[in-house]
Protein backbone atom coordinates (compact mmCIF):
# COMPACT_ATOMS: atom_id res chain seq x y z
CA UNK A 1 0.00 0.00 0.00
CA UNK A 2 1.77 3.47 -0.96
CA UNK A 3 2.96 5.40 2.11
CA UNK A 4 0.41 8.79 1.49
CA UNK A 5 1.11 10.08 5.29
CA UNK A 6 2.14 14.04 4.34
CA UNK A 7 5.90 13.66 6.45
CA UNK A 8 6.45 17.61 5.30
CA UNK A 9 2.92 18.79 7.21
CA UNK A 10 4.08 16.62 10.40
CA UNK A 11 7.37 18.38 10.79
CA UNK A 12 6.60 21.66 9.83
CA UNK A 13 3.84 21.41 13.32
CA UNK A 14 6.17 19.60 14.78
CA UNK A 15 9.10 22.26 14.45
CA UNK A 16 8.37 24.66 16.86
CA UNK A 17 7.37 22.31 19.80
CA UNK A 18 10.90 19.78 18.79
CA UNK A 19 13.36 22.42 19.37
CA UNK A 20 13.30 22.28 23.47
CA UNK A 21 12.80 19.01 23.22
CA UNK A 22 15.99 18.08 20.89
CA UNK A 23 17.73 20.00 23.49
CA UNK A 24 17.58 17.50 26.18
CA UNK A 25 19.11 14.68 23.77
CA UNK A 26 22.07 17.08 22.82
CA UNK A 27 24.62 14.98 24.78
CA UNK A 28 23.37 12.16 22.03
CA UNK A 29 23.37 13.94 19.29
CA UNK A 30 26.68 15.23 19.75
CA UNK A 31 28.02 11.90 19.14
CA UNK A 32 28.06 12.56 16.07
CA UNK A 33 30.77 15.15 16.18
CA UNK A 34 33.40 12.87 16.84
CA UNK A 35 33.37 11.07 14.09
CA UNK A 36 33.36 14.49 11.39
CA UNK A 37 36.69 14.20 8.99
CA UNK A 38 39.19 16.54 9.30
CA UNK A 39 37.90 18.53 6.06
CA UNK A 40 34.30 19.12 4.91
CA UNK A 41 32.00 19.61 3.17
CA UNK A 42 29.71 18.34 5.66
CA UNK A 43 26.16 17.66 4.70
CA UNK A 44 23.32 17.15 7.61
CA UNK A 45 20.13 15.49 6.70
CA UNK A 46 17.26 16.50 8.40
CA UNK A 47 18.72 19.21 10.70
CA UNK A 48 15.69 20.26 12.27
CA UNK A 49 16.56 22.87 14.73
CA UNK A 50 20.05 22.84 13.51
CA UNK A 51 21.97 22.82 16.82
CA UNK A 52 24.52 19.89 15.19
CA UNK A 53 24.80 22.06 11.92
CA UNK A 54 25.73 25.23 13.51
CA UNK A 55 28.53 23.20 15.81
CA UNK A 56 29.10 21.48 12.59
CA UNK A 57 29.80 24.87 10.92
CA UNK A 58 32.07 25.93 13.20
CA UNK A 59 34.50 23.72 11.85
CA UNK A 60 33.47 22.51 8.40
CA UNK A 61 31.77 24.14 5.58
CA UNK A 62 28.37 22.90 5.98
CA UNK A 63 25.03 22.36 4.62
CA UNK A 64 21.91 21.21 6.18
CA UNK A 65 19.13 19.87 3.83
CA UNK A 66 15.47 19.23 5.37
CA UNK A 67 11.77 18.44 4.27
CA UNK A 68 10.48 20.26 6.57
CA UNK A 69 10.34 24.09 5.89
CA UNK A 70 9.61 24.85 9.15
CA UNK A 71 12.55 23.04 10.75
CA UNK A 72 15.25 24.78 8.36
CA UNK A 73 13.20 27.71 9.54
CA UNK A 74 14.31 26.97 13.61
CA UNK A 75 17.78 26.40 11.84
CA UNK A 76 18.43 29.64 10.18
CA UNK A 77 17.69 31.29 13.55
CA UNK A 78 20.28 28.93 15.77
CA UNK A 79 22.78 29.65 12.84
CA UNK A 80 22.02 33.21 13.31
CA UNK A 81 22.67 33.14 16.91
CA UNK A 82 25.51 31.65 17.20
CA UNK A 83 26.99 33.95 14.24
CA UNK A 84 28.13 30.89 11.92
CA UNK A 85 27.02 30.11 8.34
CA UNK A 86 26.05 27.22 6.40
CA UNK A 87 23.59 26.59 3.40
CA UNK A 88 20.02 25.66 3.64
CA UNK A 89 18.27 23.29 1.41
CA UNK A 90 14.67 22.40 1.46
CA UNK A 91 14.53 18.82 -0.11
CA UNK A 92 13.91 14.98 0.16
CA UNK A 93 16.84 12.65 1.86
CA UNK A 94 15.57 10.17 -1.41
CA UNK A 95 16.09 12.35 -3.82
CA UNK A 96 19.24 14.45 -2.27
CA UNK A 97 19.55 17.99 -4.44
CA UNK A 98 23.37 17.86 -5.21
CA UNK A 99 25.29 16.23 -7.32
CA UNK A 100 27.07 12.88 -6.50
CA UNK A 101 30.51 12.85 -4.50
CA UNK A 102 29.80 16.68 -3.34
CA UNK A 103 30.38 15.99 0.26
CA UNK A 104 33.35 14.47 2.29
CA UNK A 105 30.54 13.70 5.06
CA UNK A 106 26.82 12.95 5.55
CA UNK A 107 25.43 13.00 9.00
CA UNK A 108 22.02 12.28 10.14
CA UNK A 109 20.87 12.44 13.67
CA UNK A 110 17.39 11.04 14.81
CA UNK A 111 16.83 12.04 11.49
CA UNK A 112 17.02 8.24 9.52
CA UNK A 113 14.55 6.38 11.64
CA UNK A 114 12.32 9.15 10.50
CA UNK A 115 12.59 8.16 6.94
CA UNK A 116 10.17 5.33 5.54
CA UNK A 117 12.47 4.25 2.95
CA UNK A 118 15.81 3.97 4.29
CA UNK A 119 17.21 2.20 1.96
CA UNK A 120 16.85 4.36 -0.50
CA UNK A 121 18.11 7.25 1.00
CA UNK A 122 21.10 5.53 2.15
CA UNK A 123 21.60 5.24 -1.35
CA UNK A 124 21.45 8.79 -2.17
CA UNK A 125 24.01 9.16 1.19
CA UNK A 126 25.89 6.83 -0.49
CA UNK A 127 26.09 8.74 -4.36
CA UNK A 128 26.50 12.23 -2.61
CA UNK A 129 29.52 10.88 -0.95
CA UNK A 130 33.11 11.84 -2.47
CA UNK A 131 34.98 8.33 -2.43
CA UNK A 132 36.14 7.77 1.08
CA UNK A 133 33.95 10.13 2.33
CA UNK A 134 31.76 9.03 5.55
CA UNK A 135 28.56 8.90 6.35
CA UNK A 136 27.11 9.03 10.29
CA UNK A 137 24.24 8.28 11.58
CA UNK A 138 23.21 8.70 15.41
CA UNK A 139 19.82 6.99 16.19
CA UNK A 140 17.60 5.35 18.42
CA UNK A 141 17.15 0.99 17.91
CA UNK A 142 16.94 -2.07 19.59
CA UNK A 143 20.79 -2.91 20.99
CA UNK A 144 22.11 -6.26 20.56
CA UNK A 145 21.13 -7.53 23.59
CA UNK A 146 17.79 -7.16 23.08
CA UNK A 147 17.22 -5.75 26.89
CA UNK A 148 13.49 -5.37 27.60
CA UNK A 149 13.57 -1.50 28.39
CA UNK A 150 15.38 -1.03 25.09
CA UNK A 151 12.68 -3.46 23.27
CA UNK A 152 9.95 -1.22 25.50
CA UNK A 153 11.12 1.98 24.26
CA UNK A 154 11.76 1.05 20.33
CA UNK A 155 8.23 -0.17 20.57
CA UNK A 156 6.91 3.99 21.92
CA UNK A 157 9.02 5.34 19.13
CA UNK A 158 7.41 2.58 16.62
CA UNK A 159 4.07 4.29 17.82
CA UNK A 160 5.54 7.82 16.83
CA UNK A 161 5.87 6.95 13.28
CA UNK A 162 9.71 5.99 14.19
CA UNK A 163 11.57 3.01 12.26
CA UNK A 164 14.12 0.91 14.35
CA UNK A 165 16.47 -0.56 11.61
CA UNK A 166 20.03 -2.55 11.54
CA UNK A 167 21.80 -0.12 9.69
CA UNK A 168 25.41 -1.79 9.29
CA UNK A 169 23.18 -4.15 6.85
CA UNK A 170 21.62 -1.39 5.11
CA UNK A 171 24.55 0.65 4.87
CA UNK A 172 26.74 -2.07 3.15
CA UNK A 173 23.57 -2.90 1.00
CA UNK A 174 24.20 0.72 -0.30
CA UNK A 175 27.99 0.45 -1.30
CA UNK A 176 29.28 1.48 2.07
CA UNK A 177 31.57 -0.16 4.24
CA UNK A 178 30.87 0.15 7.87
CA UNK A 179 33.76 1.59 10.17
CA UNK A 180 32.09 1.06 13.29
CA UNK A 181 29.16 0.62 15.37
CA UNK A 182 28.50 1.54 19.24
CA UNK A 183 25.80 1.46 21.25
CA UNK A 184 24.87 3.89 24.07
CA UNK A 185 22.82 5.76 26.20
CA UNK A 186 19.91 4.49 28.75
CA UNK A 187 19.38 0.92 28.24
CA UNK A 188 21.78 1.01 24.89
CA UNK A 189 18.75 2.25 22.98
CA UNK A 190 21.30 4.81 21.19
CA UNK A 191 23.65 3.85 18.23
CA UNK A 192 26.26 5.85 15.96
CA UNK A 193 26.70 4.29 13.05
CA UNK A 194 29.89 4.80 10.66
CA UNK A 195 30.44 3.94 7.00
CA UNK A 196 32.52 5.41 4.29
CA UNK A 197 32.40 5.05 0.81
CA UNK A 198 35.02 2.87 -0.74
CA UNK A 199 37.18 4.56 -3.30
CA UNK A 200 35.57 1.38 -5.42
CA UNK A 201 32.32 -0.16 -4.65
CA UNK A 202 31.61 -3.30 -2.76
CA UNK A 203 29.35 -5.94 -3.27
CA UNK A 204 26.06 -5.36 -1.14
CA UNK A 205 24.69 -7.64 1.55
CA UNK A 206 21.90 -9.67 1.84
CA UNK A 207 18.98 -8.80 4.27
CA UNK A 208 16.24 -6.41 4.51
CA UNK A 209 17.78 -4.60 7.66
CA UNK A 210 14.77 -4.10 9.47
CA UNK A 211 14.78 -4.90 13.31
CA UNK A 212 11.96 -5.73 14.48
C1 LIG B 1 13.34 13.73 14.67
S1 LIG B 1 13.90 15.12 13.77
C2 LIG B 1 15.67 15.12 14.11
C3 LIG B 1 16.23 16.52 14.11
C4 LIG B 1 17.69 16.64 14.52
N1 LIG B 1 18.56 15.99 13.55
C5 LIG B 1 17.97 16.12 15.91
O1 LIG B 1 18.96 15.39 16.09
O2 LIG B 1 17.22 16.45 16.83
C6 LIG B 1 13.83 14.53 12.10
C7 LIG B 1 14.19 15.60 11.10
O3 LIG B 1 14.31 14.98 9.81
C8 LIG B 1 13.55 15.72 8.88
N2 LIG B 1 13.10 14.78 7.83
C9 LIG B 1 12.19 13.80 7.96
N3 LIG B 1 12.06 13.12 6.80
C10 LIG B 1 12.93 13.69 5.94
C11 LIG B 1 13.27 13.45 4.57
N4 LIG B 1 12.68 12.46 3.87
N5 LIG B 1 14.19 14.24 3.98
C12 LIG B 1 14.80 15.25 4.68
N6 LIG B 1 14.52 15.52 5.96
C13 LIG B 1 13.60 14.77 6.58
C14 LIG B 1 12.41 16.32 9.68
O4 LIG B 1 11.81 17.44 9.04
C15 LIG B 1 13.13 16.69 10.96
O5 LIG B 1 13.73 17.95 10.88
Amino acid sequence: MPNTFDYRRFYDRLARIYAPMARLWWPYTARALSWLPAQGPVLEIGPGPGYLLATMARRLPAVGVDLSWAMLCQARTRLARAGVRAELVQGDACALPFPSQSFQAVVLTFAFSAIPDGSRALREVARVLAPGGRAVLVDAGIPDDRNPMARGLARIWERFGAHMRDEPILMARAGLQVMAREEFGPWRCMRVVVGHRPERPSPGLAGTGDRR
